[in-house]
Formats: structure tokens, C-alpha cells, sequence
């Protein structure tokens, strides 16, 4: 494959700036960021340059119908510093997936892999090996092409950007189950990773946040009886010794690490099912004791066990375990993705 990836190296590094034994979480971003602009019916090839501003015309349909679609990607550094992508594939094929769904051109796989290696190739030092930390990596796609006509936009911009991150999370995690609004509808755009997605969920999850909430666990918006997901990662419940996942939908992100959970949960002999899970069922669950274990499952939110959620007013708490699935199937996934044991699913991807 011959490299179409052209490079602008910036003339000085933010580096030294950046304290990598406190890094929050996707707010200081590497010296370089990959451009590709969508043009007169193609994609052309990719640029790497200085992480800048962009200038886009106010009417550009990326401010007026929210035409925007991401990805979010990690990037690891081992012992020997060799860079490591997880299943960069799929996320790969889900961003065209979103993009068919948002009426984006789907972008060629070359420019994508091609231009995620250079980058981070070019940005490897930017890549943390404290422990708990990476190199968020956000790809993302948006209308530049202008026009108040309420139609797809005729131009756009493949971006990825880089984040030397820490976790998303700092402390324990409670979640509100939703019982009013709702993410997604039936034949919406929840299995797109479209902007909107998140923008629709900010005021509910602040809602939330004021109760003492850190996310909402998002019901269906049918009959608010059945957990969906939550704000930013897939959720795994545990009763008695049973790690159950609700099925994806099209109101529902099929999580890249939702699906290795449930592969590495199968090869550690733990008993899965993955089938609709009633609020009521949970709720029961907490009650008589059955409910050991909730966790969250993402590429920002790895595994997070959560330790309460409240519904209808009520809070429940969460036994704390010392043999808890969420951290041993923490560790099997962390483990791979860091090149720390075998891979014997064929999940890593050398950089
Ligand atoms: N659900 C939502 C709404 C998300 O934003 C994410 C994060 O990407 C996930 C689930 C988990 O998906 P993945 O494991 O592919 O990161
Ligand atoms: C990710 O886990 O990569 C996500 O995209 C979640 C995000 C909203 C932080």
C-alpha cells in the first residue's frame, strides 16, 4: 500500500506543556491532526498538519442540520513502546455506517487506516504509558458544504483529532434510570454515532447530574420498561452468577468493547445472555439481593462499575466485590489492548 498521506510537521511541540501524571480526560489535544476534505463528488487524499482552528463558512450545514458524525478510538503504547490500535476495523466500518445513515459519503478504508497510522505514528510520544492512560483518538466527519436548503451538504471534513487521556471517569459511578425522555426512537439515528445523539442527551443527563448523578441509563422510548444503554457506554448487569447485555437495535450503539466483553466473558466461562432486561427485573434484582454487578462498557468508559442507580426517587446501592466481573474482565480487555497477554481473539493491530 503506498502512503497518499501528506505530512506538515508543526514547528514546535506543545509537549512540554502537557503534565502526563494528570491527564484529564480528552481536553489536550497532540501537535498534529489529519484533514480530508470531501470535494466535487470525492474524497481527497488526506493531509496531516499543525493542530489549528478551522475555518468554515457560517453557513455550512454542519451548524444549521447538525450533519456531523464520530468515532472514538484509543491508541496504546506497551514496555517497548510499540503503538497499538484495538479493532481499529470496526470502528472503521461503523463510521461509515453512521455516515450512510446521516446522508455523509461513506470515506475510503485507506484514508482512514493509512492516515490513523501517520498520525499516530507521527504523534507517538503523545501516546501516555502511565497506567490507566492513552492517546484518545477521535475521528470524526462534518458538513462544510453550505446552504440553508435543509439538504445534504455537497462538501465535508474527515478530522482526526488526538487526546493524551486519563479515565473518563474520576470516582465512583451512579446512573439515573430514565423513566421520561428518551435517546432514541424506533428507526431513528441511535446506532449512529451522530453528534445529535449526544447534543438530544445533555439536558436530561444535566438533570440528572443535579440529582448527584454521573449518567443516565437510557430506557426504550416505547414503554421506558426496558434498559437500553447509557449516555456514553453499553451496559452489562450481573444477577447471581448471569452477565446479561440488552440486545443492539437501531436505537442502540453496538459497542465494539460491549461485544469483546461478551467474547472474553464466553471464554472465561461465564454464563452471558444477551436479551431485553426489564427495569422491574433490576429493580428485584436490588431488592432480594440477585443484582451483584452493573457495569458500563466503552472505548472512554473501558469497563466502569457502577455503584447505585436510582429509579423513581429511589436510590439502590450495589454490593462492593472483591471478585467482581467487571474487574477481571477489566483486566482481560486491558491486557490485550496493551499488549501485556496474548491476543488470542485477533483483536490488536500494530501501528
Ligand atoms: N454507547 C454510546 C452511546 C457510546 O457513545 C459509546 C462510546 O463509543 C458506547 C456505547 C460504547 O461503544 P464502544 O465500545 O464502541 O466505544
Ligand atoms: C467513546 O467511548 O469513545 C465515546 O465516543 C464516548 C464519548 C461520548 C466520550
Amino acid at each position: 500500500m503506498t502512503n497518499t498521506v501528506m505530512v506538515e510537521k508543526a514547528k514546535v511541540s506543545k509537549i512540554n506543556e502537557v503534565d502526563f501524571d494528570n491527564l484529564p480526560f480528552g481536553s489536550v489535544y497532540s501537535d498534529h491532526m489529519l484533514v480530508c476534505d470531501y470535494k466535487d463528488g470525492k474524497w481527497n487524499a488526506p493531509k496531516i498538519m499543525p493542530y489549528q482552528p478551522l475555518t468554515l463558512d457560517p453557513s455550512a450545514k454542519i451548524f444549521h442540520y447538525g450533519q456531523s458524525i464520530f468515532e472514538g478510538m484509543k491508541a496504546y503504547k506497551d514496555d517497548e513502546g510499540s503503538i497499538w490500535l484495538f479493532r481499529p476495523l470496526e470502528n472503521f466500518k461503523r463510521l461509515n455506517k453512521s455516515a450512510k445513515r446521516i446522508a455523509i459519503p461513506e470515506l475510503p478504508e485507506e484514508y482512514f487506516m493509512e492516515g490513523l497510522t501517520t498520525l499516530l505514528q507521527l504523534d507517538s510520544d503523545w501516546i501516555p504509558q502511565n497506567p490507566g492512560s492513552s492517546l484518545y483518538v477521535r475521528p470524526f466527519i462534518l458538513a462544510s458544504g453550505t446552504g440553508f436548503h435543509a439538504s445534504p451538504a455537497d462538501e465535508y471534513k474527515f478530522i482526526i483529532a488526538c487526546a493524551p487521556s486519563g479515565a473518563y471517569f474520576s470516582g465512583k459511578v451512579r446512573v439515573l434510570i430514565e423513566e421520561n425522555y428518551s435517546r432514541a426512537a424506533n428507526g431513528g439515528v441511535g446506532y449512529a454515532k451522530a453528534g445529535g445523539n449526544y447534543a438530544g442527551q445533555f439536558y436530561p443527563t444535566q438533570l440528572a447530574i443535579d440529582k448527584g448523578y454521573n449518567q443516565v441509563i437510557w430506557t426504550d422510548d416505547n414503554t421506558h420498561e426496558y434498559i437500553e444503554e447509557a449516555g456514553a457506554m453499553n451496559i452489562f448487569v450481573r444477577i447471581n452468577d448471569t452477565l446479561i447485555t440488552g440486545p443492539t437495535s437501531d436505537r442502540i450503539l453496538d459497542g465494539i468493547t460491549r461485544k469483546s466483553i461478551l467474547d472474553i466473558a464466553e471464554d472465561e466461562g461465564i454464563a452471558t445472555e444477551v436479551r431485553k432486561i426489564s427495569v422491574t427485573e433490576v429493580v428485584e434484582a436490588a431488592k432480594n439481593g440477585s443484582l451483584k454487578e452493573m457495569f458500563g462498557a466503552g472505548t472512554a468508559a473501558v469497563v466502569s462499575p457502577i455503584a447505585g442507580f436510582g429509579y423513581k426517587e429511589t436510590d439502590y446501592d450495589l454490593p462492593e466485590l472483591t471478585n467482581s466481573y467487571a474487574s477481571l474482565l477489566k483486566k482481560r480487555i486491558t491486557d490485550i489492548q496493551y499488549n501485556r497477554a496474548e491476543d488470542k481473539f485477533g483483536w490488536r493491530y500494530k501501528v
